[in-house]
């Protein structure tokens, strides 16, 4: 157990220090800002999109670790995925993050490194943290409102 907690506290230190997909996307197909109003960080999301497919995405902003890690396991888990893909990720991730935990052990192909994030569900605080940059993936591809707060 103290093993796999080692192992997801160093993928989530990884993505901070080295956060892929970071920076602004050229030309994208939806541009969605998102803030986190306990602490006032945002970022915003970067999206092409085609096909019902995303072919690109990128973010920037400021946040913590646990935000900014978020972020870029997110891009990376959703660059070629398709809405379908998409929609049973964002539940599995809110489930991990906020319902039933053993959706993690049901879903751990899926999940993959996304597991990572699995003890932030014991932070509650930290939650809106690590489910913004998946509000924002969200509103992208049902194509709501440019703007998000995790309130
Ligand atoms: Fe601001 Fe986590 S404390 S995003």
């Amino acid at each position: 157990m103290n093993d796999l907690r080692e192992l997801y506290r160093e993928v989530i230190l990884d993505h901070n220090r080295h956060p892929r997909n970071f920076g602004e996307l050229q030309n994208p197909d939806k541009i969605i800002e998102g803030v986190n109003p306990l602490c006032g960080d945002r970022m915003t999301l970067y999206v092409k999109m085609e096909n019902k497919k995303i072919q690109d995405i990128s973010f920037k902003g400021t946040g913590c670790a646990i935000s900014v890690a978020s972020s870029s396991l997110m891009t990376e888990k959703a660059k070629g995925s398709s809405f379908e893909e998409i929609d049973a990720l964002f539940e599995y991730v809110h489930e991990m993050l906020t319902g039933d935990p053993t959706t993690v052990a049901s879903n751990l192909d899926t999940l993959d490194k996304l597991t990572a994030l699995s003890g932030v569900r014991e932070y509650p605080t930290r939650v809106k943290c690590a489910t913004l940059a998946w509000h924002a993936l969200k509103n992208a591809i049902v194509g709501s409102d440019d703007k998000i707060s995790t309130e």
